[in-house]
């Protein structure tokens, strides 16, 4: 999503939206008090962004698109999902079979796939859609209720992984970041997880205490695997590559980030449902030496709200999107674990290059339409914009071909 138009002064909620925010507060403290006073962050993000009917995505508010809090490339333009479709139709022309996407949101991708395959001769069996979001689903039903019924009959909803694999394509995009995640701090050398308190008037506040030892330990496997390496760490630092030391010699006193523990079930899950093809992942995100780089002590959390970016987490419970950027070496660890081969990784914008964007830019009838379709190619390509903060993962299993997707850039070696 975008967030460039950061600001500070938010707009002023609507009644019904306060109501609905008390609600969710609610929910937020009554499970502070049933665990003790404390909430870990991502138990948190698991109410306000997931809880049913109340949370941010289970609620009936626009969310994504222009009247919504943000934006997403499907949303933005019909050339993202002509991309993926031309990527899709390499695979399935190879393996035939469905394709599966995950958190499809309101279909928007789904809507501009299916005609472009159509096109291509590349009609999977079955579109699979999972999206654990009951409002969004319907909203997606109703969209996707407008193609013809050649491509409406092939949409198929589940309501959890398919239950025998598929062949064929699974797509999902910016659902990593919405997956909810851990945030931690390291502070005198100590780890601490970061959570939700209450404060004496009962409002929420943040509050940090001693990691447990898993989180503690994987904080420092991270300290571990982007510390320099010992001869660049000078004579006397030259023996401490391990855990607290690791941490106190790459990171800043204070430094907060985020994790996500999620990604590895998530990954399994999908290598568990795809028995030969491709996975695309598509979300802004990073290698794990850039995001855990000591320029960036703040961590990449983000809340949206209105076409707004900001930082504070406890603004607003259940009416704001709360993502962090996804550390896509942890995606890429997860695949290898769960025996997908890591087939590419670049830019979104080097994926849409790869996959001819720039056809379609020419194919434009009219001076207007040429206009409209290249302010639209210039937010999902420029680096400024969707261009290069977002990255695109191929995960395959089975497949013997280069994918398309990688024909302009392999940034892999950052991973
Ligand atoms: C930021 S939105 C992106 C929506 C859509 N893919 C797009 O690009 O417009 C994230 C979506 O992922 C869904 N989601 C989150 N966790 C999910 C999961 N574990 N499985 C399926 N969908 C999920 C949310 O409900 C939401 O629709």
């Amino acid at each position: 999503m975008t967030s460039r138009d950061a600001v500070s002064i938010l707009p002023v909620l609507q009644p019904d939206e306060e109501r609905h925010s008390a609600a969710v507060l609610q929910l937020v403290r009554e499970a502070i008090a049933q665990r003790g006073g404390w909430l870990a962050f991502d138990d948190y993000l698991r109410i306000v962004l997931y809880a049913p009917g109340l949370g941010y995505y289970s609620a009936g508010s626009v969310k994504i698109g222009g009247a919504g809090d943000f934006v997403t490339a499907p949303e933005l333009s019909g050339l993202f999902g002509r991309c993926v479709a031309r990527q899709c139709a390499q695979v399935l022309l190879l393996s035939g079979g469905d394709v599966l996407e995950l958190g499809a949101g309101t279909g928007a991708l789904a809507a501009s796939v299916l005609p472009a395959l159509q096109e291509l001769a590349a009609l999977p069996q079955h579109y699979y859609i999972l999206e654990v979001s009951a409002d969004l689903r319907a909203r997606a039903q109703q969209r996707l209720g407008g193609l013809p019924a050649a491509l409406r009959e092939r949409v198929r909803w589940l309501d959890t992984m398919p239950a025998a694999p598929i062949a064929g394509v699974v797509l999902a995009n910016e659902v990593a970041d919405a997956l909810p995640f851990k945030r931690f701090a390291v502070e005198d050398g100590a780890v601490l997880e970061c959570g939700v308190g209450l404060s004496a008037a009962g409002r929420l506040i943040e509050a940090d205490r001693p990691a447990g030892a898993e989180l503690r330990a994987q904080v420092l496997r991270i300290a571990v695997s982007v510390a320099p390496p010992a001869g660049e760490q000078g004579e006397a630092a030259a023996p401490m590559v391990a855990g607290e030391q690791a941490a106190k010699i790459c990171w800043p006193e204070g430094l907060r980030s985020e994790l996500c523990p999620m990604l590895e079930p998530w990954i399994a899950a999908i290598g568990a449902a795809l028995e030969r093809g491709a996975v695309i992942i598509v979300d802004y995100g990073l290698s794990r030496r850039e995001y855990y780089h000591p320029q960036r002590s703040g961590g990449t959390l983000r809340c949206h709200f209105r076409h707004r970016a900001h930082a504070d987490a406890l603004l607003y419970p259940g009416l704001q999107d709360i993502t962090a950027w996804v550390d896509f070496t942890r995606v890429a660890e997860a695949a290898d674990a769960a025996q997908l081969e890591v087939a590419g990784y670049c830019t979104q914008a080097a994926f849409l290059l790869a996959n001819d964007i720039e056809a379609d830019l020419a194919a434009a009838g009219g001076a207007l339409e040429r206009a409209r379709l290249a302010s639209q190619a210039r937010q999902l390509l420029l680096p400024g914009e969707m261009g290069e903060n977002f990255k695109v993962m191929t995960l395959t299993r089975g497949l013997e071909v280069a994918l398309r997707a990688g024909a302009i850039q392999d940034l892999r070696r950052l991973l």
